[in-house]
C-alpha cells in the first residue's frame, strides 16, 4: 500500500480544526477523491464547519467511517482517542492503517486498545499546514512498516515538510513545532506593537514583522547557517541592533522561550491522564 486506493478511502475521525486543515489539503492535492472520504464530528450541528467540499461523506458514525476506509486518521482530542478506538476496533485489521495526530497518545496505547496486528502511526502536524508551510513529525508503532511510513509521509508532505522521528521525541516535537506557532504569533504581535509604538500603522507594522519572521526563517532553512551567525550579520558594532539585543537579554527572552518549549513538552506527556484540554 503506497497510496490511498481508489476502492477504499480515507476516514477522518474528528474533522475539527486540525483534521479539517489536513483533509482540505489532501483533497486539494488529489491524494484522495472526495467520494472516498468519510469524515466525522461529534455533533451533527458542527458538520461541515471546517470542510468546504460538499462531496465528502460527513457524519457522526465513526464505525461506519472506519469500515469504509483503508486509512483512518484520528484527529479527536487526546482524551477522546480511547473511546473512538473502542468504537472502531472491530472494523480494523492488518490491511488498514490507523494514524493519530493526537498529542500524548502513544502507539503502544493505541495498539493495546485495538488489539491484533493493526498498523498504527503517530503524527504531530502544526497549524501552518493550512498554508502548506506546516511541519509534521511521524513515528510508527510495532506493526507498521516502512511502506506505511511512506504513505503517511506522502499525505503530510501535502501540508509542508515531514520528518520521521523516534517516538520518544514526540512530546518534545509537540512542545516545539506543535505549540510553536502560538509562541511565534506572540513574538510577531509584540514586534508589531513596537512598530506601532514608534508611529507605524498597525497594518504596516504587522506586515513588516510577519515578512521579517518569514524571511529570517527562510534564510535559516536555505543557508543552513547557525542562527547565531546570522544574527551577527545584522548586528553592526555600536549600531542600533545591539541596543535592541541588550533589551531582549535583560528581558530574558531566550530563557523564557526555552522554558516555554520545556513546559509545553512536559504538559504534552500528561494530556492523556488529565481532563484539561490541550
Ligand atoms: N490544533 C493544533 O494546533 C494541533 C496540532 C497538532 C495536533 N493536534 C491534535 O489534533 C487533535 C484535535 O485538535 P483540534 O485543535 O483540531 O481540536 P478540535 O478543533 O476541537 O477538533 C476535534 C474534533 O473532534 C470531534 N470529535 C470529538 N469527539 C468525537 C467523537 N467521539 N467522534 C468523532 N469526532 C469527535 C469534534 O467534533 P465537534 O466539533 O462536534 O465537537 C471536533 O470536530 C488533538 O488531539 C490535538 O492534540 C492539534
Amino acid at each position: 500500500m503506497t497510496e490511498i486506493s481508489a476502492a477504499k478511502g480515507l476516514a477522518v475521525l474528528g474533522a475539527g480544526k486540525m483534521g479539517g486543515i489536513l483533509l482540505e489539503a489532501f483533497l486539494k492535492h488529489g491524494l484522495v477523491a472526495p467520494a472516498q472520504v468519510f469524515a466525522t464530528v461529534r455533533q451533527t450541528s458542527s458538520e461541515r464547519r471546517s470542510i468546504s467540499s460538499a462531496q465528502i461523506t460527513l457524519g457522526t458514525d465513526n464505525r461506519a467511517a472506519a469500515k469504509n476506509a483503508e486509512v483512518i486518521l484520528i484527529c479527536v482530542k487526546p482524551l477522546a482517542v480511547g473511546a473512538v478506538l473502542d468504537e472502531i476496533h472491530s472494523e480494523l485489521n492488518e490491511h488498514k492503517l490507523v494514524i493519530s495526530i493526537a498529542a500524548a497518545v502513544s502507539t503502544e496505547y493505541m495498539e493495546k486498545r485495538v488489539g491484533g496486528n493493526v498498523p498504527v502511526l503517530r503524527a504531530m502536524p502544526n497549524t501552518p499546514s493550512m498554508v502548506g508551510e506546516g511541519i509534521t513529525a511521524i513515528c510508527k508503532g510495532k506493526h507498521a512498516t516502512a511502506k506505511h511510513l511512506e504513505l503517511a509521509r506522502k499525505l503530510f508532505d501535502a501540508v509542508g515538510k515531514t520528518v520521521v522521528v523516534d517516538e520518544k521525541h514526540m512530546d518534545a516535537v509537540t512542545g516545539l513545532s506543535g505549540s510553536g506557532p502560538a509562541f511565534l504569533y506572540i513574538i510577531l504581535e509584540s514586534l508589531a506593537e513596537g512598530g506601532v509604538k514608534m508611529g507605524l500603522s498597525r497594518e504596516l507594522a504587522t506586515l513588516l514583522a510577519a515578512q521579517t519572521m518569514l524571511g529570517a526563517a527562510k534564510v535559516v532553512l536555505e543557508t543552513g547557517h547557525h542562527p547565531a551567525l546570522l544574527k551577527d550579520t545584522v548586528t553592526t558594532p555600536a549600531g542600533c541592533t545591539i541596543d535592541g539585543i541588550l533589551e531582549l537579554e535583560e528581558g530574558k527572552l531566550r530563557v523564557t522561550l526555552i522554558k516555554a518549549v520545556v513546559k509545553a513538552s512536559q504538559r504534552a506527556k500528561e494530556l492523556l491522564f488529565t481532563d484539561k484540554e490541550s
